[in-house]
């Protein structure tokens, strides 16, 4: 028996059916802007008992719902449960970011990786999506997501976040054999955890694909498009009666979108440095679109936020197919009264758009 959703304009608008007014949800709504979050996250003792406690992390998914109007909530855990579940020994690390025990640079280290089993070895982001369906109780969808194989990859063989991302690059240029097999484990990985991601309850599926845009437009085809488009390809697209939209987000793939909307994917995440009008006129009707305020928006006054998020709406401009969002995730020091003058003016400015 397929679930009935309160409010499906996420669902509807990704899938370029019609809406009353344009859907808004924001990259990194469940976070450390959010005071309760914070409280939470003291109570987890760290990030990954957080992501790895159902319950906690079922009470921080719903943390942004409970304040704003938001159409969709997104799973709270983290791309890089993969690596970990792989072996690699996450650490998240204060004032530096997510940090591997063990990376992998080598193509003997390559060789030696598995496919990670989603339930046994991931049963825990599978538990909080059962966890979060049960509590959302159908008022809005639950997207679940993924790293792109090239993202989770620039983490393990850097060990870490990277400006120049020398390592994982020079494996690239140097033993593409090697990166290829990185990437091909990784992509298997994915689709199977996606999958059994379905299978627990989300209702849409995002994959970031943060660290595409330090490519050239060449190997961004090869090692990052080629895998994307390979797991669209082998997800479960249809679960429960119901359309399971995909959404690709490259942040800095602005010159790509053509090639990113012919993998099939359902919509496409546009960062906010080119305008979504463009981005419209290049990918036709193919596929819906996602974004594209700058989330350094946010931290000016409700009425300049209002003004940007008109202008926003405005470049996308009459008709379906966009879903509101920033073009990346929202900082740690924005003030949450902040985010409702964003949220609302959405829902507010955005009628007129859908006539
Ligand atoms: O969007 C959401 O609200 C869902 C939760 C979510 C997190 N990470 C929680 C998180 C999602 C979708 C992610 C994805 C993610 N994780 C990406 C891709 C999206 C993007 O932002 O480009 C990447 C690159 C990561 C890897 C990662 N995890 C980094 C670089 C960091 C540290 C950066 C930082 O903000 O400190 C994390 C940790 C992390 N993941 C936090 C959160 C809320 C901060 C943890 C904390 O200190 O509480």
């Amino acid at each position: 028996m397929a679930s009935e959703l309160k409010n499906d304009r996420f669902i509807r608008a990704s899938l370029r059916q019609a809406v009353d007014v344009t859907p808004v949800w924001m990259m990194r709504q469940a976070g450390r802007y959010l005071p309760e979050y914070r409280e939470t996250r003291k109570r987890a003792g760290s990030f990954l008992n957080l992501c790895k406690t159902p319950e906690l992390a079922c009470e921080v998914t719903l943390q942004p719902l409970k304040r704003y109007p938001l159409d969709a909530a997104i799973l709270f855990s983290d791309i890089l449960t993969i690596p970990d579940a792989m072996g690699l020994g996450l650490n998240l690390v204060e004032e530096v970011g997510p940090q591997f025990d063990s990376p992998v640079r080598t193509a003997g280290e390559i060789k030696a990786l598995s496919v990670p089993d989603p339930e046994s070895d991931l049963g825990y982001v599978m538990n909080a999506i059962r966890l979060i369906r049960k509590e959302l109780d159908g008022s809005v969808p639950l997207i679940g997501f993924a790293g792109s194989p090239w993202t989770l990859a620039t983490y393990m063989v850097e060990g870490g976040p990277s400006k120049e991302f020398g390592l994982v690059k020079g494996l690239m240029y140097d033993d593409p054999e090697s990166m290829h097999h990185l990437l091909g484990v990784l992509a298997d990985s994915i689709i199977l955890y996606l999958n059994a991601q379905i299978a627990a309850g989300v209702q849409a599926v995002m994959i970031f694909d943060t660290w595409g845009g330090i490519l050239t437009t060449t190997s961004f085809q090869q090692f990052s498009l080629h895998y994307m488009q390979k797991i669209v390809s082998q997800l479960n697209r249809q679960y429960d009666g119901h359309v399971i939209p995909v959404i690709l987000f490259t942040k800095g793939g602005g010159d790509w979108v053509k090639d990113i909307a012919t993998t099939g994917c359902d919509a496409i995440g546009v960062d906010w440095t080119k305008n979504i009008g463009i981005v419209r006129k290049e990918v036709g009707d193919q596929v819906a679109l996602q974004g594209n305020l700058d989330p350094c928006v946010l931290y000016a006054s409700p009425e300049v936020i209002q003004q940007e998020v008109a202008a926003v709406l405005e470049s996308y401009g009459r008709g379906h197919g966009h879903v509101f969002n920033l073009g990346h995730g929202i900082h740690p020091q924005i003030d949450p009264e902040n985010v409702a003058v964003f949220i609302n003016a959405v829902h507010e400015l955005s009628g007129q758009y859908h006539i």
